[in-house]
């Protein structure tokens, strides 16, 4: 049963419902499961995933969206380049072992490093670096279940492909006489880029990163945790061409992010060089966040 909390209650350590997060989804995708097996690997979840899931469905209401949108979303947080930005990632630390865990920065590499082994076109490994920087969200106070976790459409009926729609019981918007509605605000069709997406990092990065990058690259970005959609194939009716030219790229990326976490810590001075100059490729020395 969902517990009632407030908004901003946000008892886990900093950084570790993401990590947790990102074990569940990789465990949840690992292979070609049906729905069955996706059932049976939810109900073993441990209890501070379904927490964080609970409060994630709670919480993201279409109102709650659109005032994040309008506090993020102008981009008033100051000016860094992307080095700064992953810095400043690296300054969330949860509970677990420095000496043996690996670094936020680490872990961006890791992604980009395997996109740029398979040959990709360099736009493709620079979002592999970047995909994940929105997570500094949670260095400007945001709780956890609003950074990461699995994304989906507000305004609009949520889908019960998201994973434990059961949640979904505590949000206000399920008894909501436009917003229940399979497509609420929106129209037959309309493109998922007039759609409000829950808020979290993939929202915020892709705002930050749009005047750069080509299209596959910020769909990457705005759509990597809408599961759903590029795993469950929900949301179809809200989908127009562009969107499902998109979906191939974004199923392209998906692999990278789940897979591509190991244990070696890549060597940051050694490969420094090459990505001053992806950065300076694409990006101003300093983008607004
Ligand atoms: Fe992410
Ligand atoms: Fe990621």
């Amino acid at each position: 049963m969902a517990t009632s909390s407030a908004v901003n209650e946000n008892p886990a350590p900093l950084g570790k419902d993401m990590e947790e997060w990102d074990e569940f989804l990789g465990g949840r995708y690992k292979e070609g499961k049906s729905e069955t097996e996706f059932r049976q690997y939810d109900e073993k979840v441990t209890p501070g995933v379904a927490e964080f899931y609970r409060q994630n469905h709670k919480h993201q209401t279409f109102d709650y969206v659109i005032t994040k949108e309008k506090e993020y979303f102008g981009l008033k947080k100051g000016e860094k380049s992307v080095w700064e930005a992953a810095e400043f990632l690296n300054t969330l630390v949860d509970d677990s072992d420095p000496d043996t865990d690996l670094t936020q920065i680490e872990h961006l590499l890791q992604t980009s490093e395997a996109i740029r082994r398979d040959g990709h076109p360099r736009w493709f490994v620079l979002t592999g670096f970047i995909h994940d920087l929105g997570k500094v969200l949670c260095l400007y106070g945001e709780p956890q279940w609003g950074v990461v976790g699995d994304t989906f459409p507000v305004g609009c009926a949520y889908s019960d492909k998201i994973v434990f729609p059961e949640y979904f019981e505590a949000n206000p918007d399920l008894n909501h006489p436009v917003y229940s509605t399979k497509y609420g605000i929106y129209e037959p069709n309309c493109g998922l880029d007039s759609v409000h997406m829950s808020f979290g990092h993939d929202g915020y990065i892709y705002e930050v990163m749009k005047p750069y990058l080509p299209e596959p690259a910020l769909a990457m970005l705005r759509y990597h945790s809408f599961y759903s959609w590029h795993r469950h194939g929900a949301y179809r009716h809200l989908m127009n061409g562009h969107d499902e030219e998109m979906l191939e790229w974004v199923n392209k990326f998906n692999p990278y992010d789940l897979y591509s976490k190991g244990h070696t810590k890549p060597n940051l001075a050694e490969l420094k060089p090459y990505y001053d100059d992806l950065f300076a490729e694409f990006l101003p020395a300093k983008v607004a966040w």
